[in-house]
């Protein structure tokens, strides 16, 4: 399966950092930081790209070089790129219709895209804009009726891949979001309004478009919910810790594949391995839950090593370009997946955000294996230093 669009990218904005200055002078604070920031004060948020950066890798210029080939094997389909778009809450909130102009673009490049639970696009849209190839994450409802009828719509949308999140046992506390006092929709405050007139674009693209709402869970929501009762309903809706007790019977009554995202150690990669999932993603949640934790690379270097055989080691967080993906795959995963990076490029230039996105990065990974004589992804490891 080759991409249906040819990789083209708009020169203006050619890093992400670019896309990420731009994002920002177009879209309101509050959406900016809810996208932007991180937990606490945000020591894992900085460091998780700085030590991705820390890998180097070593090029073979004499070698005899047969051409490059990006595409990737995961779970049995070949994607066109070894990097994904992780799942984002609220997308809608940052541009309106972002979740639609990621999900096409997932499939215009083939790409996988994941839905999150609570974003402003529903299960069926996506499965329906992907043609049945959008990945769900699940943030596990309090209830296991809500669980089962969620399932139940996944499964008749065709959804291959179920991603569960273990990472959330609370709330992070991100001190930017406070202040901003962000709900869905935002809270009128003086100062979100005044931010919003600040934006007219974004504002009339708003206007366009509707508010956003949480599409996959509206079913469960009780009608005329108002903004104070809101954070109650969310708050009684997930039971936010996993456990083994809440996995195994999700294994036992998905057909398709699941992979724990949230991962950071050995132990639950050991454990998940034990439940019978298919992959693991290691990651922070994009530093927006445990400001003292490990930077993604290191953690997901050990367990590619231990465990890589046995299970599909994949990473996110803290990826910004295709020297990123280059050095992420040459430390030890299988796939790497990118939350902001796909946002900012969306909130910076709307629908051809996503497109763009992607031919960046797929351009930047291709420079990089035309450097090292890197024929196939796979054989990333190999110029790891
Ligand atoms: C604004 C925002 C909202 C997010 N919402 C979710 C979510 O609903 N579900 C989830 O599993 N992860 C969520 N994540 C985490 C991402 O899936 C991913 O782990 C993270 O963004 C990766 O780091 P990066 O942004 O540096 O690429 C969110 C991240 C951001 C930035």
């Amino acid at each position: 399966m080759r991409n249906k669009k040819a990789i083209k990218f708009n020169s203006r904005y050619p890093s992400i950092e670019d896309l990420r200055e731009r994002a920002k002078r177009r879209i309101p604070g509050f959406a900016f930081d809810y996208l932007d920031g991180g937990c606490n004060e945000e020591v894992n948020l900085r460091k998780n790209t700085s030590k991705i950066r820390e890998v180097e890798l070593k090029p073979d210029y004499l070698s005899e070089y047969k051409g490059f080939n990006m595409e990737t094997e995961l779970f049995g389909h070949t994607y066109s790129a070894p990097f994904g778009i992780a799942p984002v809450g609220l997308q809608g909130l940052m541009w309106p219709n972002a979740s639609e102009i990621l999900a096409k673009a997932s499939l215009d490049y083939n790409i996988p895209f994941v839905l999150s639970t609570v974003t402003t696009m529903s299960i069926e849209r996506a499965s329906e804009l992907t043609e049945g190839r959008a990945w769900f994450q699940l943030y596990h409802p309090a209830e296991n009726s809500v669980r089962d009828n969620i399932l139940a719509r996944a499964e008749a949308a065709a959804c291959p891949v179920l991603v569960l999140l273990c990472d959330v046992p609370t709330f992070g506390f991100r001190p930017k979001e406070i202040r901003n006092g962000l709900s869905m929709p935002p809270k009128m405050t003086l100062n979100n309004v005044l931010q919003i007139l600040g934006k007219p674009n974004w504002a009339l693209q708003t206007l366009k478009h509707g508010q956003p709402n949480f599409e996959t869970l509206r079913p469960y929501m009780p009608k005329n919910l108002n903004l104070k009762h809101l954070g109650l309903f969310m708050d009684k809706m997930f039971s936010k810790r996993m456990n083994e007790e809440k996995i195994a019977p999700i294994r036992d009554m998905w057909k398709g594949k699941i992979v724990l995202k949230g991962v950071a150690t050995e132990a639950d990669a050991e454990k998940a391995l034990k439940l019978g999932l298919d992959g693991i993603i290691v990651s922070n949640h994009g530093g927006r839950q445990l400001d003292a934790g490990e930077s993604t690379i290191k953690p997901m270097t050990r367990i590619a090593k231990k465990y890589g055989d046995q299970i599909t080691v994949m990473m996110d967080r803290g990826i910004r370009s295709g020297p990123d993906v280059a050095r992420a795959l040459a430390s030890g995963a299988a796939f790497t997946f990118m939350g902001r990076s796909f946002m900012y490029g969306v909130s910076a230039l709307g629908a051809e955000g996503g497109a763009h996105t992607i031919s960046l990065l797929q351009t930047q990974l291709q420079q990089v294996m035309e450097q090292l004589g890197c024929s196939r992804v796979s054989d990333l490891p190999s110029h790891l230093i």
